[in-house]
C-alpha cells in the first residue's frame, strides 16, 4: 500500500518535531519544513529534529514559509500539519506585531489559498487557547473570543481565515485550540522549561503576578494525538479545544518541581504581564464527542519526562 505523505511546516519546533516523529511512527512518509525563525536558538531546533532526520521517510526543507510556492509543495502531500507560527503572548506587543501578521496570518492565508485548488484531504491548523482571553471556568467553543495579547489576535485571524476557506470553498481544515503544551522539548520561553533549567542550575526563577493564576496544562503526547485525529475525523471548518488533565497555578508547578528535583526554587516576584490571562479551563466536551480526543497525561506524570529531558538538553 501507498504511503500517505504528511506536511508538518514548523517541523523543527516543540510540537512540529515531536509529531513528525509521531506520524513517521505512523508509518507516514514526512516533509518537514522549518526556516528556524528567531523566538529561541536555532541549536535547540536542531536537537528537536534530530529523531525525525534519522528516519528514511522524513524529508527536510529549511524553507521559510512568508515566500514558499505552497501549490507546488501540496501537490506532493495528502495531509497538513500547519504548526508554523510565532508563538508566545507575552512578546507580541509593540514592532513584534508585524512579524506576527507575517508568519501566523499571511502564512496561512498562503496556505488556504493553495489549498483550494489542490487534492489535500486535510489540514490540520495549529489555533490557541489564547484566542479566549481570560475565562472564569470551563470554556466551550461557543464562548466569544476576546484575545487578550496581539498574538491572541493573530491565532483568531488564521482561525477565522480556516473557518472561511472551509465555508466558501470547502478546503477540509480543523484547527486545534491548544492549551499550554508542555512536555519534552517544550520551548525555553514557557514557564515550565524555564522554571526547571533554572532550578536544577539553581538561577532564579521569575513569576509574574502572585503566581495564583492557573492554566490548562496540556501534554505534548496529547496535543499530537489531537493532531492525529482530527486528521481521520470526518470534519472540516470545525474548531476544537484540545486541553489536558489538570489546571494548577504556578505557585502548584513550582512546588510540585522542586519536590521531583529534591531543590528549592530561588523566586523573584515580578508584575503581571500584559496578555496573560488570569485562568484556563478547557471544556472538551466537543473533541470527545467529535474525535475520540482522551486526554491522558496529567502534569504530576508528564513533568518527570520534561525534568529528564531538561536535564539532558543542558547536560545537568
Ligand atoms: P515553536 O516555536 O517551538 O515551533 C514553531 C516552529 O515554526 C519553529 O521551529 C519556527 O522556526 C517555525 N516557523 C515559524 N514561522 C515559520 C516560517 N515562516 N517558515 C518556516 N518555519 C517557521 O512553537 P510551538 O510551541 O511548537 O507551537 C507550535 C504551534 O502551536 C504554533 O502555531 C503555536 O501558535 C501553537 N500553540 C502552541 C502552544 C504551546 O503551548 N506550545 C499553545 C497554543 C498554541
Ligand atoms: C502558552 C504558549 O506559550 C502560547 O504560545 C500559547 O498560545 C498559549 O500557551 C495557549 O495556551 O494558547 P502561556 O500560557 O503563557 O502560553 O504559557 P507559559 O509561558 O508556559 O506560561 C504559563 C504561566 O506561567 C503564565 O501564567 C505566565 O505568566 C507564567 N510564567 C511564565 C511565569 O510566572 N514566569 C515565567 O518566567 C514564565
Amino acid at each position: 500500500m501507498k504511503r500517505k505523505r504528511a506536511l508538518v511546516t514548523g517541523c523543527a519546533g516543540f510540537i512540529g518535531s515531536t509529531l513528525s516523529e509521531r506520524l513517521l511512527r505512523e508509518g507516514y512518509e514526512v516533509y518537514g519544513i522549518d526556516a528556524f525563525v528567531h523566538n529561541y536558538d536555532r541549536w535547540v531546533k536542531e536537537r528537536n529534529l534530530q529523531g525525525a532526520l534519522a528516519h528514511p521517510q522524513f524529508r527536510f526543507f529549511e524553507r521559510d514559509l512568508r515566500s514558499l510556492a505552497f501549490d507546488e509543495l501540496l501537490a506532493r502531500v495528502d495531509v497538513v500539519f500547519h504548526q508554523a507560527a510565532l508563538p508566545g503572548v507575552r512578546t507580541s506587543w509593540g514592532s513584534q506585531f508585524q512579524e506576527y501578521v507575517d508568519h501566523n496570518i499571511l502564512v496561512t492565508q498562503a496556505l488556504l489559498e493553495a489549498a483550494k485548488n489542490s487534492h489535500v484531504q486535510k489540514i490540520v491548523c495549529a489555533s490557541s487557547s489564547s484566542v479566549y482571553g481570560g475565562m472564569s471556568g470551563p470554556a466551550d467553543e461557543t464562548i466569544m473570543p476576546q484575545p487578550l495579547s496581539p498574538y491572541g489576535v493573530t491565532k483568531l485571524a488564521a482561525e477565522q481565515l480556516c473557518q472561511l476557506y472551509a465555508a466558501v470553498y470547502g478546503v477540509p481544515v480543523v484547527s486545534l485550540r491548544y492549551f499550554t503544551v508542555f512536555g519534552p522539548r517544550q520551548r525555553p520561553d514557557m514557564a515550565f522549561h524555564k522554571f526547571i533549567k533554572n532550578v536544577l542550575s539553581g538561577q532564579p526563577i521569575e513569576i509574574y503576578g502572585d503566581g495564583e493564576q492557573s492554566r490548562d496544562f496540556t501534554y505534548i503526547d496529547d496535543a499530537v494525538t489531537a493532531n492525529l485525529l482530527a486528521c481521520a475525523a470526518p470534519v472540516k471548518g470545525v474548531v476544537f479545544n484540545i486541553g489536558g488533565v489538570s489546571q494548577l497555578t504556578v505557585n502548584d508547578v513550582i512546588s510540585l518541581i522542586e519536590t521531583r528535583t529534591g531543590q528549592r526554587a530561588n523566586i523573584q516576584r515580578r508584575p503581571e504581564q500584559p496578555g496573560d490571562p488570569r485562568h484556563t479551563f478547557a471544556d472538551i466536551t466537543k473533541a470527545r464527542h467529535l474525535l475520540g480526543y482522551d486526554p491522558q497525561f496529567d502534569v504530576e506524570k508528564g513533568i518527570s519526562l520534561q525534568i529528564e529531558q531538561v536535564r539532558r538538553l543542558y547536560n545537568f
